[in-house]
């Protein structure tokens, strides 16, 4: 049984591919429209990922992550009129281009649910999804056992916490639904100082509701305060918000947690969560967003374990990691690009495509900044060898490793690698193990031999304003570029 999983006319729009035999199932290909068609956070598919998904076919049958008739509902409640009538805004209008039919249609968090339990290492869990908005729901607490997922809770529009923090994204002048990680990072540098105007303004706490619909942003609130502070003070409030979420997802009983959601890419507040030792066990899929649905929506479908190996999923560029001459740019220029192996499923370049560089020293920022040209307080992110982790980094409670980036993690040597620290003195750490990715593994091993440093500076391989890089040609786009080598 093979299934095609699709999600798109959202910010994000993916396809996953999926092959089910003898009730196990197993990813073939996953990957972001994005990196076909170049448009950052495209929301259409294209021909490019269309045909890649076409080459795992022919598919028994073609799932679709949330419930388009059901979210027409509530955008006419919201009077999103245009969007609402018009036929052009349903999938299957969309998929007609590329003589695609839906088979089954599945609601937007139970494809969140899925995506986390079913490729999860539990057969017990408490499942907690925390997102914007998709139809209606925008948080949603279940139990799992063996196979089964039962709803227990549901918060639904227009309270939602991802809209809030949406919200305020805005406000502090960044892209609502695709920047909300640089306002994670700005909150470092602020202060809280409208933590309660936030309360008095927008938010009921227990039980949580918003006091005013959201959809719209929330203008030029606080016209006079910082940005960072503002930042901050978001930040506390969506962490405090969060925990009573995670303490009443934790009565249930189960101490192991699936976290599912968009609202799950928050690296900062997953480290209050693991901090809190409410859960043994945490697991978050490293593509915790709609993205990642594009899979969740067949496990949903199926109610079969999907075998989690890695989120190395999308296009492959063939050949050996080329970890000799990895080495030898990353000691003679400081900084080398690859582009081997399959593209990575989520939002992180977890190795396969990557900007590596040397994290030693006050210059390094700067020159990677020279070619990311992003904010200059945004530092880089570490990986280190999984063994080396606990000499460098105090990771949060419970955590052992953080293979997809996704907590952040007090650094124990922050002067010695400035471009990796971030202002309160954390990393968004990427801990780095053979099974997941033998090649990256290599590279960091041999560095740690040569050098004696255990850490490569790690971010994305893309050209400024395009998302990361797909193909063998896009590697060389980069190269011609900046001048900095991509191998691969
Ligand atoms: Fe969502």
């Amino acid at each position: 049984m093979r299934i095609l999983g699709i999600n798109c006319m959202n910010h994000d729009a993916a396809m996953a591919v999926v092959e089910i035999i003898h009730g196990v199932g197993k990813v073939l290909w996953a990957a972001h429209a994005e990196r076909y068609s170049k448009v950052k956070n495209d929301h259409y598919l294209n021909w490019g990922i269309v045909n890649e998904a076409m080459t795992f076919g022919p598919f028994d049958k073609v799932v679709y992550y949330e419930k388009p008739w059901l979210k027409k509902t509530r955008q006419i409640y919201a009077t999103q009129y245009s969007e609402a009538f018009s036929y052009t805004e349903l999938p299957q209008w969309h998929l007609d281009h590329f003589n695609i039919k839906i088979d089954e249609y599945v609601k937007h968090h139970d494809s969140h649910a899925a995506a986390g339990y079913y490729t999860s290492p539990f057969r017990e869990a408490t499942i907690l999804t925390v997102d914007a908005i998709g139809e209606w729901d925008t948080v949603s607490i279940s139990t799992a056992d063996k196979i089964w997922i039962e709803r227990k809770e549901t918060i639904r529009y227009p309270h939602s916490i991802g809209m809030l923090y949406s919200a305020f994204t805005h406000r502090c002048g960044l892209k609502p639904a695709e920047e909300e990680y640089i306002l994670m990072g700005m909150s470092a540098y602020g202060e809280p100082k409208y933590k309660d105007d936030i309360y008095n303004d927008f938010v009921e706490q227990s039980p949580f509701k918003l006091k005013q619909n959201l959809h719209r942003g929330i203008g030029h609130w606080h016209p006079e305060a910082d940005v960072m502070d503002i930042a901050a003070s978001i930040q506390v409030v969506t962490e405090e918000l969060l925990a009573g979420l995670w303490h009443k997802a934790s009565k249930y009983g189960s101490r192991n947690l699936v976290y599912a959601g968009g609202v799950a890419l928050n690296c900062a507040a997953n480290r209050v969560l693991a901090n809190l030792g409410l859960f043994d066990n945490i697991w978050i899929i490293p593509n915790p967003g709609d993205a990642g649905s594009s899979l969740g929506c067949i496990a949903a479908s199926e109610k079969q374990f999907i075998q989690w190996e890695h989120p190395f999923l999308g296009h492959n560029i063939e050949g050996e990691y080329p970890v000799d001459a990895l080495m030898k740019e990353l000691k003679e220029n400081k900084m080398v690009g690859v582009a081997n192996g399959r593209a990575e499923f989520g939002p992180r370049a977890l190795g396969n495509r990557s900007l590596l560089a040397d994290p030693r020293g006050e210059d390094i920022k700067d020159l990677v900044n020279l070619i990311k040209k992003r904010q200059k307080f945004r530092p880089f992110a570490p990986a280190i060898l999984e063994e080396d982790v606990n000499d460098y980094f105090d990771l949060p409670t419970g955590v052992k490793n953080t293979p997809y980036m996704q907590y952040t993690a007090a650094c124990t040597h922050g002067k010695d690698f400035p471009a990796i620290i971030h202002h309160d003195h954390t990393s968004r750490v990427q801990t780095v193990r053979k099974t997941d990715n033998p090649g990256f593994h290599s590279l960091l091993t041999e560095w740690k031999k040569q050098t004696g440093c255990p850490i490569l500076l790690n971010t994305s391989l893309n050209i400024k304003g395009q998302p990361i890089v797909n193909n063998r040609e896009d590697g060389k786009a980069f190269t011609k570029k900046y001048g900095v080598q991509v191998l691969g």
